[in-house]
């Protein structure tokens, strides 16, 4: 009997098979193995604000590639973090009056539910500031301190003597010194693109306080970037970096490396520097310590020898998947730190470019700001991991998410490709076959042709050239449908005498798919478990698929993916605009908080409902209306500063808020017997208060 060959393993590596035996029978020999031992980050998320479709772009490129390693046969682990440390955590922890690890803990978890519900096969996820990455960023600095890698120097910085900080550039706003645009960063102008020091800026405020930042010194601590010149080359050049990360490290080198400061003065989110009272570290050298501390917790959990893995000289592969934004800390700064401090150095930076939605920045008023939870609250995860998929190359280049592309693209690859060879097969072989399949292909040219692909297609996902994966994939998918096709099953289905043929050709099909949805299984893992069901195997190593399946009983179909309805898109972006104006994280919380006050201090104000049963305009005053209000028996006179939000003739009638207690004060235009109450100053919207429906004048507010 002649023996086919469907492996794909063999040519991998992974296993030997013997063809040409005298008896045939064929023989499994293990050669040597290569089974690779991968370690896999992404950039660690920041701990202030909720996640977006631009993170999971990374972070579903980053769990495809993890799963496909896997399903060579590969031990591949995937750990990383929240980004815990930093100014913005610490203020924004602060406007919301909790404490930053009160902050972190609940960002923590909801991150987390958004990555599980997307899919993402991660093997640990820590926080920058557990105990573990405390021990290895101690060690690390440690080591570069007594390898003479550290400098202290003064340096002047601007400080915020009302808040009592010095200003992150961020923090710092004024007018470009180039173009004049005013309320400019710090660091950079949105209107002209350029970049300066903090301190070129004309008119420069702290962000935090509104105040005039002052120039003050501080002692800093700095890692001498240059004694690792020659190494960093090295590394560049080791081959495996991508093209477009090594252009721009040579022209860093081009530029000469400058030394890093990595030292931030109290108060501050952070680790404090051994040895010292008030300085803490940067939070860029212990976010990136994060993705050796998060895999040292998962070797403590799953007893891997975390020297092995992190010794220089290891035979284990690291690589940080991150966004184009970040490169400088990843190439530089980070293979520094681990060569100061005697460790590996990652295998590879992978780098990825920026997320348009329909070929624009991703933008609030447009609501194509989409938050990872509104997302999953319309759409099934696993069609943007195919289209993130279907669009994602090797390279730096931006990747747009057109929305209606991705219901076309969808719709047509998956749901009416892939999909459909299972759902057109399926109900004959239940019918007609009692669910079994033929003992044998029919044409298992065409199956072979489908494994012949898959080293081309493993070579592919390896190179992060996803795009052409999925070309690869949906060609075959065609060639699936055309089979289909030209056989005809509910042609022959009509004639009694034709059921075993109909078993044959959609027994075909139906180990079409198979091959189709391993391939893919790291893509869409939701509906590759709904097709594992279906076939009553496992589809996550594609070795498997040296062996059709044949002559066992197959499970009830069930749609696998259904087709995505534009309906739910729109309500979307509809959603991620509502999102926007309830929420958002403002990227410099201002932070402007009244002293404090007892309560006896607040029980002296007198708040009162108050009906308006008058109200109008004043000639002479562009911003007031002048408002009659009934407090229950008493009649007041008040000049309210609402013009610029309320039609007076809209007023009377409702019941607002008042202070009922203020001294009179007289205006040119009459006295004013009481304050009214209102959120908002007039810029971002002006909102009268207003007791619920029921409460009547008079009545005390507490
Ligand atoms: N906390 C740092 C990373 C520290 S890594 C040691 C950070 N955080 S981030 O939340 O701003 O971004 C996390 C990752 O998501 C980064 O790799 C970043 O490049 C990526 N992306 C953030 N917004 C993105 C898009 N709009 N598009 C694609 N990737 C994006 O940077
Ligand atoms: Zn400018």
């Amino acid at each position: 009997m002649h023996v086919r060959r469907y492996s794909l393993a063999d040519r991998r590596g992974i296993i030997a098979h013997s063809s040409d035996c005298p008896d045939g029978e064929r023989k499994k020999a293990t050669m040597s193995k290569q089974k690779r031992k991968i370690l896999v980050t992404s950039g660690l998320p920041y701990a202030n604000g909720a996640i977006h479709l631009g993170h999971m772009l990374e972070y579903i490129q980053t769990d495809i590639w993890a799963r496909f390693q896997r399903s060579q046969g590969h031990e591949c682990y995937f750990a990383w973090a929240d980004d815990a440390h930093g100014t913005p955590i610490m203020l924004r922890a602060e406007a919301e009056g909790v404490t930053p690890e009160t902050l972190i803990a609940r960002m923590n978890a909801e991150h987390q539910q958004d990555f599980i519900d997307f899919g993402l096969s991660y093997d640990n996820y820590s926080n920058t500031h557990d105990e573990t990455n405390r021990e290895c960023v101690e060690t690390i600095y440690q080591r570069l301190n007594e390898g003479g890698y550290i400098d202290r120097r003064t340096i002047s910085q601007f400080y915020d003597e009302e808040k009592g900080m010095f200003l992150p550039d961020r923090f710092i706003r004024g007018t470009c010194p180039r173009c004049k645009t005013e309320d400019q960063y710090g660091d950079s102008c949105e209107a002209c693109g350029g970049t300066y020091s903090p301190t070129d800026l004309i008119d420069p405020r702290s962000a935090v306080s509104g105040t005039a930042p002052v120039m003050r010194d501080s002692e800093h601590f700095f890692v001498r970037l240059a004694g690792f010149e020659a190494r960093l080359q090295n590394w560049m050049s080791s081959g495996k970096q991508q093209p477009g990360v090594v252009n721009k490290m040579q022209e860093w080198f081009e530029d000469g490396l400058r030394d890093w400061d990595i030292s931030r003065d109290e108060p501050y989110f952070g680790f404090k520097i051994p040895g010292t009272d008030d300085k803490f570290f940067y939070v860029w050298v212990d976010a990136p310590i994060g993705y050796m501390s998060s895999f040292k917790e998962l070797c403590e959990r799953n007893n891997l020898d975390f020297d092995a893995w992190w010794k220089p000289d290891t035979d284990t592969e690291m690589y940080n998947f991150i966004g184009k934004d970040i490169v400088y800390f990843h190439t530089l700064f980070w293979p520094a730190m681990l060569m100061g401090a005697g460790y590996r150095t990652p295998t590879a930076v992978y780098a990825h470019g920026f997320l348009t939605v329909d070929g624009a920045k991703m933008s609030k008023s447009r609501g194509t700001f989409i938050m990872a939870r509104t997302y999953l609250d319309h759409l099934n995860p696993d069609y943007l991991r195919y289209y993130y998929c279907a669009r994602l190359g090797p390279g730096l280049a931006d990747i747009d998410l057109s929305l209606d592309d991705f219901v076309a693209r969808v719709n047509s690859d998956m749901v009416g490709k892939v999909i459909n060879i299972a759902s057109r097969c399926a109900g004959f072989i239940q019918r007609g076959s009692n669910g079994r399949l033929a003992a044998e292909l029919p044409e298992p040219e065409l199956y072979q042709r489908f494994i012949d692909q898959g080293e081309a297609i493993a070579n592919d996902f390896e190179q992060r050239n996803y795009q052409a994966a999925i070309r690869r994939i949906m060609g075959l998918a065609d060639e699936g449908n055309r089979y289909i096709d030209h056989h005809k099953p509910w042609q022959l289905n009509k004639q009694d005498d034709q059921q075993a043929k109909v078993q044959a050709i959609c027994s075909q099909g139906i180990n079409l798919f198979r091959v189709l949805i391993t391939y893919l299984a790291p893509v869409v893992p939701f509906t590759a478990v709904k097709a594992a069901e279906f076939l009553g195997v496992a589809v996550d190593q594609w070795s498997d698929l040296d062996q059709p399946v044949l002559g066992v009983c197959i499970n009830t179909f069930k749609p696998l993916m259904t087709r995505v309805d534009p309906v739910k898109i729109r309500a979307m972006v509809e959603a991620s605009k509502q999102d926007l104006e309830i929420s958002n994280v403002p990227a410099t919380p201002v932070l402007d908080l009244a002293d404090e006050i007892t309560i006896d201090e607040f029980l002296k104000v007198d708040l009162r409902v108050a009906k308006i049963i008058n109200a109008e305009t004043v000639p002479e005053a562009d911003k007031l209306l002048q408002l009659t209000l009934d407090i229950g028996g008493e009649i007041r006179n008040v000049f309210a500063g609402i013009k610029s939000a309320y039609d007076p003739a809209d007023l009377v009638g409702r019941h607002i808020v008042m202070v009922a207690n203020l001294k009179p004060r007289k205006m040119r235009f009459g006295l004013s017997e009481g304050m009214v109450l209102a959120a908002g100053s007039g810029a971002g919207g002006l909102f009268l208060l207003s007791p619920d429906a029921g409460a009547t004048a008079g009545t005390r507010v507490t």
